[in-house]
């Protein structure tokens, strides 16, 4: 029989549907003249993603990549780019969005990506930031939420692909 595992609320549904809505206002303020293309860093970031780009109030386009590094609550600190973008976004303002940002490696990883494609601005939104030891400064940052050391999920977030589905974030015990 699988164990039953422990969980501890950390956000409810009205918390992280203010945070984002605040955070597609401030994007929209930032984006007034020209049409941003927001990347979804699959698979983590879909629901994340999904109510972000309904809580803005800008035109916008989107784009769809996928990353893998983790297994069970450990990353393996080997990023594999399992599905590339598909437009070109030279001379484009480029927001990646991704779910959480832990030790920074595949945000780094990403954003060196990108440096390489000429686009207009990178931006990065992280619906959560675990606080700690990451040593470069990331640029144009819009974060939901800082949490602990500790592993979450729900709302999108796994543990071995499973309780993605949760509609809030809990503490996995
Ligand atoms: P990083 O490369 O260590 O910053 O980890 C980034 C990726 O690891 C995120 O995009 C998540 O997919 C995954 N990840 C990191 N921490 C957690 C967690 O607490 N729960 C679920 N996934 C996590
Ligand atoms: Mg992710």
């Amino acid at each position: 029989m699988k164990k039953k595992p422990n969980f501890e609320i950390l956000f409810n549904k009205a918390q992280i549907q203010k945070r984002i809505n605040q955070i597609g206002c401030s994007i929209s303020k930032n984006f007034t003249t020209e049409i941003p293309i927001l990347v979804c860093v699959l698979n983590g970031s879909f629901i994340f993603f999904a109510d972000l780009i309904r809580s803005l109030s800008i035109d916008c386009e989107i784009d769809f990549l996928k990353v893998s590094s983790y297994r069970g609550k450990k990353t393996t600190g080997k990023i594999i780019l399992e599905k590339d973008i598909s437009f070109n976004i030279s001379g484009r303002h480029i927001i990646i969005v991704e779910d959480i940002i832990d030790s920074g490696k595949t945000i780094n990883f990403l954003l060196k990506k990108f440096k390489e494609k000429n686009c207009r601005s990178i931006s990065v939104v992280a619906m959560l930031k675990k606080s700690n030891k990451f040593n470069f400064q990331l640029i144009n940052e819009y974060i939901g939420f800082e949490i602990k050391q500790e592993f979450v999920v729900g709302f999108g977030l796994d543990y071995n692909q499973r309780f993605r589905n949760l509609k809030e974030i809990y503490i996995l015990k």
